[in-house]
C-alpha cells in the first residue's frame, strides 16, 4: 500500500489539454501535491472520440516522461503514472482494449459525464463496461447539473459495481451550493468512494483546494473517511484490487453522539 495518498484524476500533464500549460506549472503542481500528502499522482488528460487516437496516447506519454524526468531532477518525491478522463460516449468499451485507455494501464476507466446531462444511455453503457470485465469510476457526478433527478441511476450504477469519485473542489463549494450538497449527499449515503484533485493548475483548480477538502473531510466526517477516499481506495484501485473497495462510512459526529460517547468512557 501506498505510504502517501494517491490522486488519480488531475491534469498535471503539461501541453496536451486543458491543464497545465508548462513544465515548470506542472512541476509547481508537483510541489503542491507533496504538501497535500500525494505521493503517487496517475494523470488523467482529457480523451474523447475525437483524440482517441495512438498518436495522443504517444504525446501524453512522452510529455509524461519529461515530467517524471524534471521531477527527478528537482527532487520532487511524487511520480507520475498514466491515465485518461474519458468523456462518455456510445459503445465506448470495445475501444478500451485497443487504446489502454485505463489508469495505470489496468481495465479501469475514469468515465465523465457531460455536465449539461446525464446521457440516457448512461446505464446501459455502464452494463457494456460491466460485462467486458472493466471498472468503471465515474467523475465528479455531483458536477452533474441534473444529478439531483438523477440519484436513483447513480444508485443503481452503484449496486452494478460502478465507483464514485468526488472533487475536492466540490467539497470545498468551488463549484457552487447545489455541488457541495451533492457531494455531501453522496458520502452520506455511502456512495462516495475516492475524492480527487481535478486539479488544472497552481491557481484556482489546484492541489491547494485537494488539501483544503481533506481537512474539511477530516473535520466533518472523521480522519478514517479521509484516510480512506485519498489513500486506501485509490490504493486498491490502482493495483486493480476493486472488490476490497467500500464506500465510507461517516463518523457520527452530532453532539448527541458525543454526548453519550462522552458518557460512555466514563467521563
Ligand atoms: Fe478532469
Amino acid at each position: 500500500m501506498s505510504e502517501g495518498r494517491i490522486d488519480f484524476h488531475n491534469h498535471i500533464i503539461p501541453d496536451v489539454d486543458d491543464g497545465s500549460k508548462s513544465i515548470e506549472e506542472s512541476l509547481e503542481m508537483a510541489r503542491q501535491a507533496v504538501d497535500a500528502g500525494v505521493s503517487l499522482i496517475i494523470c488523467s488528460s482529457h480523451l474523447n472520440r475525437r483524440t482517441w487516437l495512438p498518436e495522443y496516447d504517444a504525446k501524453v506519454t512522452q510529455s509524461m516522461d519529461a515530467l517524471n524526468k524534471a521531477l527527478e531532477n528537482a527532487s520532487i518525491p511524487v511520480t507520475v503514472k498514466k491515465g485518461y478522463e474519458i468523456a462518455i460516449d456510445r459503445h465506448l468499451s470495445p475501444l478500451q482494449s485497443v487504446f489502454h485507455g485505463g489508469l495505470n494501464q489496468l481495465p479501469v476507466f475514469l468515465i465523465e459525464l457531460p455536465m449539461m446531462g446525464t446521457p440516457l444511455y448512461m446505464l446501459s453503457e455502464f452494463f457494456e463496461f460491466h460485462v467486458n470485465k472493466f471498472q468503471v469510476v465515474i467523475a465528479h457526478p455531483e458536477r452533474c447539473i441534473d444529478f439531483e433527478s438523477k440519484k436513483e441511476e447513480f444508485q443503481r450504477a452503484i449496486e452494478m459495481g460502478v465507483l464514485i469519485q468526488l472533487d475536492a473542489g466540490s467539497i470545498t463549494g468551488q463549484f457552487g451550493r447545489k455541488v457541495k450538497l451533492a457531494a455531501e449527499w453522496l458520502i452520506k449515503n455511502k456512495a462516495a468512494h475516492f475524492i480527487c484533485s481535478d486539479a488544472h493548475s497552481t491557481g484556482s483548480r489546484s492541489y491547494l483546494v485537494y488539501k483544503e477538502a481533506i481537512q474539511i473531510v477530516t473535520e466533518k466526517y472523521g480522519h478514517s473517511v479521509a484516510e480512506n477516499l485519498t489513500i486506501t481506495n485509490p490504493s486498491f484501485l490502482i493495483k486493480n484490487e476493486t472488490s476490497k473497495i467500500a464506500p465510507v462510512i461517516p463518523e457520527d459526529k452530532s453532539l448527541l453522539s458525543r454526548i453519550i460517547g462522552w458518557k460512555s468512557k466514563g467521563n
